[in-house]
């Protein structure tokens, strides 16, 4: 059984063989965690995890789109949250890329979601781009990892990973691992202890070498598992065994 612990089948990418794709994970024993990241993509993602018994949810707001947030949204995460089929608070956290929000409001609502996830009693699970040390500062300040976390898509230094593991936190490793130039992935992969790994898609984005340019689902994680395996000296099933045990210990409420 493989475990994605980060996925968006609520895309618009999927809208036109959603049903088909997802029956396609139950047949291949894939279980995968719907991860928010508008609002509205947050009560799909729950939705989703009423409606399928392998699609599990991570509900939360990505800094991109914490513009229009409220207290009563708060609210209304909170109240989902206690639903058995929700395992964390996510996609939660800082993207100063674009900026498309400033900095002080994603950092606002990067604080207000970790404080969620401790109401709630749930790991976290963090998106993180061009903005490492707020990023660190704020989750070791706000003790964000009590109930464990995963980075996910974890871009940094090996150094910094480092500091994350210290932490608690489990890292999320996907198609990138597989990319020809991706230097810093493969020694970040090396340098971590295989029980920190867990595996992602960040579907529909990311697919591994040899689907790059396609749209991504979970069913190519079997690429990145060989990937990880490769720089670990591990068979590819071996991958998927131990990280399908990772991603339940990150997320108890994963039933599977
Ligand atoms: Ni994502």
């Amino acid at each position: 059984m493989i475990i994605d612990t980060h996925a968006h089948y609520d895309d618009h990418a999927f809208d036109a063989d959603r049903e088909h794709v997802i029956a396609e994970l139950y047949n291949k024993d894939i279980i995968a965690v719907n991860v928010g990241a508008t609002f509205d993509s947050a009560l799909t993602a729950f939705d989703l995890s009423q409606k399928y018994p392998h699609i599990y949810a991570s509900i939360g707001v990505h800094p991109d789109e914490v513009g229009d947030l409220d207290e009563a949204g708060m609210s209304r995460l909170l109240g989902m949250a206690n639903n058995e089929k929700v395992v964390a608070i996510g996609e939660i956290g800082l993207d100063y890329h674009w900026m498309v929000q400033p900095a002080e409001v994603q950092q606002k609502w990067f604080i207000r979601q970790i404080a969620l996830a401790k109401e709630a009693g749930l790991p976290v699970n963090i998106h993180s781009r061009e903005a490492a040390k707020d990023t660190y500062d704020i989750v070791k300040q706000e003790n964000a990892g009590v109930n464990g976390g995963i980075v996910h898509c974890y871009s940094y230094s090996a150094e910094m990973a480092r500091d994350y593991l210290k932490l608690g936190f489990h890292f999320g490793i996907g198609g990138t691992c597989t990319y020809k130039n991706a230097r810093v992935v493969k020694e970040v992969v090396a340098g971590l202890p295989m029980e920190a790994i867990v595996l992602e898609t960040d579907s529909p984005y990311l697919p591994p070498v040899p689907h790059r340019g396609e749209r991504n689902d979970s069913r190519n994680l079997v690429y990145v598992a060989e990937a990880i395996g490769q720089i670990k000296g591990l068979t590819a099933e071996e991958v998927i065994d131990i990280t399908y045990h990772n991603a339940k210990e990150v997320y108890p409420r994963l039933a599977v």
